[in-house]
């Protein structure tokens, strides 16, 4: 299928899913100065890019982690996380629209974002960016936490939450990357919390996606701006991020909160660049972006398949 075809594909089958239980979501892909690049599709017989940034998931159902795979490496990248050869490129203090494929309304909750870079820590394999990096090794610095409209108290139960404004945004979200960050390969880590059977134990729905990046350095970078690097040595592994008893994880959203949201996972990165929720735009993109894949560990390559370090993914 061409990708227009696929695209009106999506459209239809989200707009079959929304109103059931069923209804999950997937990155489309995201938008970096008015360039698309590739997400990745898991359900059967979707067509993929073979120079995607988006990393490959085996979640079909474009279903979710639940707490109890919080201690297993699902939950960094979501299920059979698996990254891709290709990086987009980015500059520090951009700011990148994650488009998701469609957000029902009723799967309330945060919107978080994290970054770990894929350093010699990481990445075993010599210099290949985040291509082959282990993902249970990542060290994640949360980015963004939907601060300051996450929750608005005033607002009745079951609460006017990040979630929401991200689907009045056509399902998407603009992560805004910190300044003074060092060049280099990134693996952005965005996430939805569905929080609407999160009363049972167990019952909050956890969707992470994860994007391989490439920060270009240091001439398009004007760090000049920036009072502080933005420091990555707090960062921590996603295995414990979260437990299934967090005051933000087990929650009724049913029911008026008697104190404010707790929001999971560790705080925010001190000078992160976050897009506040009521600053969130939704703009398009004119023009596909040129992935790269990074050689040498600091040399970079525009993607062809010549340079391709994995199989094309096949339709599944
Ligand atoms: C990935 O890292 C984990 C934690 O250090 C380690 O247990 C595992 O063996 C590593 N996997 C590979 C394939 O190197
Ligand atoms: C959550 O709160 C609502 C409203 O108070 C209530 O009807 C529901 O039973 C609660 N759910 C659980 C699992 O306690
Ligand atoms: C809206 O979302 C769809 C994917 O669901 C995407 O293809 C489209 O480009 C988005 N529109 C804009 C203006 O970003």
């Amino acid at each position: 299928m061409r990708p227009t075809t696929r695209l009106r594909a999506c459209a239809l089958s989200i707009s079959l899913l929304i109103p059931s239980a069923l209804s999950h979501s997937l990155l489309v892909g995201v938008v970096i100065s008015g360039k698309n690049y590739h997400g990745y599709d898991p359900r059967p017989g979707a067509v993929n890019f073979a120079d995607r940034v988006g990393w490959l998931t085996t979640a079909a159902d474009q279903g979710f982690v639940s707490p109890a795979g919080y201690d297993t490496p699902d939950i960094v990248c979501h299920r059979g996380g698996t990254p891709p050869p290709a990086h987009a490129p980015v500059r520090s203090g951009d700011r990148i629209k994650v488009q998701w494929n469609g957000w029902p309304e009723g799967h309330r909750g945060p919107v978080l974002s994290y970054l770990a870079p894929c350093d010699a820590a990481t990445t075993a394999a010599a210099g290949d960016g985040c291509a082959s990096v282990n993902k249970t090794r990542l060290a994640w610095t949360k980015i963004d936490e939907g601060a300051p409209g996450l929750f608005l108290p005033d607002t009745p139960p079951p609460g006017d939450w990040a979630s929401n404004h991200l689907a009045t945004n056509n399902n998407s979200w603009e992560v805004g990357l910190p300044l003074g960050l060092a060049p280099g390969p990134y693996v952005l880590r965005h996430e939805i919390i569905a929080l609407h059977y999160a009363a049972q134990p167990g019952g909050a729905q956890n969707y992470p996606l994860c994007v391989n990046l490439w920060v270009e350095g240091p001439a398009a970078l004007d760090n000049s701006k920036t009072t502080q690097p933005f420091d990555l040595a707090a960062g921590i592994p996603a295995m414990r991020m979260y437990k299934a008893t967090d005051p933000g994880i087990l929650i009724n959203i049913s029911q008026p909160l008697t104190k404010s949201y707790v929001i999971p996972g560790p705080p925010v990165g001190a000078n992160a660049n976050p897009v506040p929720v009521l600053s969130q735009a939704a703009p398009g993109y004119t023009a596909q972006g040129a992935p790269v894949v990074v050689t040498q560990g600091s040399v970079t390559v525009p993607y062809s398949p010549a340079v391709q370090t994995e199989a094309p993914v096949p339709a599944r």
